[in-house]
């Protein structure tokens, strides 16, 4: 029964160091397999994702060590088996990603096909689309993707959907496909590039991440390589959104603020102050704070992984705000918990209205997944009284020690596992 159990009103203040990004993680982790030599990887954050992928590796057969909870070294050359198991798909859906990587060195992957989230179907159809034009016969049997090749070739790919998930996982397949892939209308999140720039200093030959267009020119084969993650763009602006939720003075540090541009603009439009440096931003609440619209978009677009923590936000600021979620059809499910908190807040489809409120007051409501979740934490720590949260579960599986460096910022937050624990920190909060 574990629960994140909080006591609200302390603005937040002080430096948070973020750890490195989970979404660029899943994608080096799934890579990391496509050489036999060792692999290094750095700035790896400890969160329940990460960790499932890197179990599910070690099921195919790789050896794995951890010298420290943020290394991890990777060694796939005993790898026996193309199947990855039912549970550790259950675990984590980004194991997907370990199709791309075996079709592309093995030729061959049976992996379980993902299920849907609570944010929505979630399908792969790009990702099939992308492997099948790279010669590969993909069929979906009993719930699971089998993939096979003789040989991959190269082809040139459109996207149908700006897809990471797709984008990343036909740029590992491709990257041992004979010839030149052209992939376009890819993704361009940091988290994209990060991958791209992983396999290149494993021996790989791509280009453009980044931009519209990815060039891929095949190789046979690929060479171990150490490499250090980059910072996580969404726990960096969930901390920046608790310094406007909370009317506090937080510093993010080891960020990059190129990739917190729209954030950073969001925010600044509702009144905060944000201030960049080399690699930490600075963002000062401010106690009354302007209403605002965002649209969620591919990046270099408002990241629909931030949008809670905006809508968190605007339900305490002046006026009414129009957020619109364009990438997934079901990511509103956290307005009616939200609400139980005292926050005026109309869904219509993918589009909510919210009208500031003056304040949020304490309720026991529950994570509906993990950005929201988030999000419901950052209300909690600004609403009045005692919030506690339910199915923490969701919020573990991407942020590393987030009770742990909310405390550091003064944050009265606790995490318990039974009532009596949480009745003791009432008695010792007060
Ligand atoms: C990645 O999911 C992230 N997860 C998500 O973050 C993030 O919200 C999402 O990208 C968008 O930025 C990881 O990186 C592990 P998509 P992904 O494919 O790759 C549709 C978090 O909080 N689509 O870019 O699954 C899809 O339905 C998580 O860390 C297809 O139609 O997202 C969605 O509407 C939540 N067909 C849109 O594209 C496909 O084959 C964008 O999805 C693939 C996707």
């Amino acid at each position: 029964m574990e629960q994140y159990i909080m006591k609200g009103g302390n603005p937040l203040a002080g430096e948070v160091v973020i750890s490195g990004a989970k979404n660029a993680a899943l994608g080096i982790l799934a890579a990391s397999i496509m050489t036999d030599d060792d692999v290094v990887i750095e700035n790896l954050p400890d969160v329940s994702d990460t960790n499932a992928l890197i179990d599910a590796i070690c099921h195919l057969g790789a050896s794995v060590v951890r010298p420290d909870r943020h290394t991890v070294k990777i060694n796939a050359k005993n790898i026996h088996a193309i199947t990855v198991e039912d549970e550790d798909m259950r675990k984590m859906r980004a194991s997907y990603y370990l199709i791309g990587a075996l079709l592309g060195k093995y030729k061959s992957a049976e992996v379980p096909l993902p299920g849907g989230c609570t944010i929505g179907s979630r399908p792969i159809d790009q990702h099939i689309k992308g492997f099948r034009a790279l010669g590969a016969d993909v069929s979906i049997v009993r719930g699971a993707v089998f993939a096979h090749a003789i040989d991959l070739v190269a082809s040139h790919i459109y996207l149908d959907v700006v897809s990471v998930g797709a984008t990343i996982n036909i740029m590992m397949a491709a990257t041992m496909a004979e010839g030149e892939t052209i992939i376009e209308n890819v993704a361009k999140e940091p988290h994209v590039v990060d991958v791209a720039n992983f396999l290149n200093s494993m021996g790989a030959n791509i280009r453009g991440a980044g931009t519209d267009v990815i060039r891929i020119r095949g190789v046979r084969r690929l060479h171990g390589t150490t490499y250090s993650i980059i910072p996580d763009q969404i726990e960096a602006g969930t901390f920046m959104c608790a310094a406007a939720v909370t009317r506090g003075d937080i510093t993010v540090k080891n960020v990059i603020p190129k990739h917190m541009e729209a954030i950073s603009a969001k925010l600044r439009e509702m009144g905060c102050e944000v201030v960049e440096f080399d690699e930490e931003i600075r963002v000062v609440g401010k106690p009354k704070q302007r209403h605002m619209n965002f649209k969620t978009l591919p990046y270099p677009g408002f990241p629909t992984d931030m949008q809670p923590q905006m809508t968190v936000a605007l339900s305490l600021a002046e006026g009414t705000s129009v957020v619109t979620e364009s990438i997934f059809e079901n990511r509103f499910k956290y307005v009616a918990e939200l609400s139980r908190m005292g926050a005026n807040i109309q869904v219509e489809g993918s589009v909510a209205i919210v009208d500031g409120v003056e304040k949020l007051t304490g309720a026991q409501i529950e994570a509906p997944d993990l950005r929201a979740g988030a999000a419901l934490v950052l209300a909690g720590l600004a609403a009045e009284g005692y919030t506690t949260i339910d199915e923490i579960g969701f919020v573990e599986r991407g942020y590393e020690n987030f009770e742990g460096k909310l405390r550091g910022l003064g944050a009265n937050i606790e995490r318990v596992d039974s009532e009596k624990e949480a009745k003791k920190f009432r008695l010792r909060v007060g």
